[in-house]
């Protein structure tokens, strides 16, 4: 059987990153928050969304000794937001203490001995019922105040009803939604269709907590490049609660998830998203194939091969499914006139709908290749348009 591949044309990557959005609701005390800065320090194209929340709220106009060190520390990086966490209470929050505590957020930023600068405010409990009024005059009042609050300091804001949008005006008041926040039991890639509103991708975000139970780290990375290829503003999958935000003992610790989406990141950065469309396939043909033997089969099989070159890297977005056939995605850099063949991959499927290659230098990439058993012909004829923008190839 033959085995032919074709670099299609190169499409412009519209280039909107998935930044990792971290309740980090534990208390600052020594050590703790390392994991989270060296996450950060280790991907510094990342952009993440910080929440911090010294007890439901900001106890205070001035952050204690504790809590200066800790933000300081975060404001340190110049790919870190912090935001300060407030509460609306479904809508019963008093909105004379919520104004409040949006001011008291925003008095750190003008604290004097360090910088403890908040530049957002994550509103949770966020009041979304259908079909009222109410929600949406509680959310204006609410971003009004916090608006007036912070004055001149920037404030970006991150609305959490947790769940699909029910009031169109939070699209305009807030800068981000979050659409889910529930456990990785209820979570599937049937969210990024049923709950993102379209054109509303890049303002949504979203956050499964208590993931150690349920899945894999092959799971939270398939998930995570899931979303990211659909263009979700802001998401993360934590093992557990919020205030073991920082554990490093489950499958998805912030250091995974975090690599996780700065591939995708790496890949929106490099400007062009060139896709392969597998016209026949046969492992005869294949030179340079360094075949990686399947691992154990993947439920949600996203593959992403990481090459040895720095300017290239291969994903198969969330185009595989399931089960047994392709066994090896290779792709061939030229760099500096030598060869690099570089491969990786994979978990094992029977059907590759697209393969996607991004670079940062196109050129480089010169031949795709996909080899696949006889059984995989007819499946690998089959070929979907994917880009960063559009939903996940189902
Ligand atoms: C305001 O902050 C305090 C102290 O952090 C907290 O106990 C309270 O629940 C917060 N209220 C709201 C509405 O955010
Ligand atoms: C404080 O940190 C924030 C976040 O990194 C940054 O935007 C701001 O410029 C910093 N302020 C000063 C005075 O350095």
């Amino acid at each position: 059987m033959k085995c032919s591949t074709i670099l299609a044309a190169s499409l412009a990557a519209g280039s909107m990153a998935t930044k990792l959005l971290l309740p980090l609701y534990q208390y600052p005390m020594s050590g703790v928050w390392d994991p989270v800065f060296t996450a950060i320090e280790a991907n510094p194209n990342l952009d993440f969304q910080i929440i911090v929340n010294v007890d439901t709220g900001p106890a205070g106009s001035t952050p204690n000794s504790d809590f200066v060190t800790g933000v300081a520390k975060l404001n340190s990086y110049s790919n870190v937001l912090t935001l300060g966490y407030v509460h609306c209470s479904f809508g019963s929050a008093s909105q004379d203490e919520l104004s409040a505590n949006s001011s008291d957020w925003a008095a750190w930023n003008a604290y004097s001995g360090a910088n403890t600068s908040i530049g957002g405010l994550f509103f949770d409990e966020t009041p979304n019922t259908e079909g009222t009024t109410s929600d949406v005059t509680f959310m204006t009042t609410a971003v009004e105040a916090a608006k007036s609050a912070f004055g001149s300091y920037a404030l970006t804001t991150i609305f959490n009803p947790g769940a699909a949008i029910m009031h169109d005006e939070f699209w305009t008041l807030a800068d981000y939604n979050v659409i889910f926040e529930d456990s990785a039991s209820e979570y599937s890639d049937s969210v990024l269709t049923s709950n993102i509103p379209s054109g509303k991708a890049g303002q949504s975000a979203i956050l499964i907590p208590d993931f150690a139970s349920v899945g894999t780290a092959a799971e939270a990375q398939t998930w995570l490049q899931a979303m990211a290829a659909v263009g979700v503003g802001a998401a993360n999958i934590l093992d557990y609660d919020y205030i073991q935000a920082t554990s490093s003992e489950g499958p998805a610790p912030v250091a995974l998830v975090a690599s996780a989406l700065v591939d995708v990141v790496d890949a929106a950065t490099s400007a062009v998203v060139s896709e392969v469309s597998v016209a026949a396939a046969t492992s005869s043909s294949v030179a340079k194939t360094t075949s990686v033997a399947p691992t154990t089969s993947v439920a949600k099989t996203s593959v992403k091969a990481e090459t040895t070159s720095a300017a290239a890297k291969v994903t198969t977005a969330a185009a595989v499914t399931s089960a047994a056939e392709v066994t090896s995605v290779e792709t061939e850099t030229e760099t500096q006139g030598s060869p690099a063949a570089v491969v990786t991959v994979m978990t094992t499927f029977t059907t590759v709908t697209s393969v996607v290659i991004v670079t940062a230098a196109p050129e480089v990439v010169d031949s795709v290749t996909v080899a696949a058993s006889s059984a995989t012909t007819t499946s690998l004829n089959r070929h979907h348009h994917w880009q960063r923008a559009h939903k996940v190839v189902s």
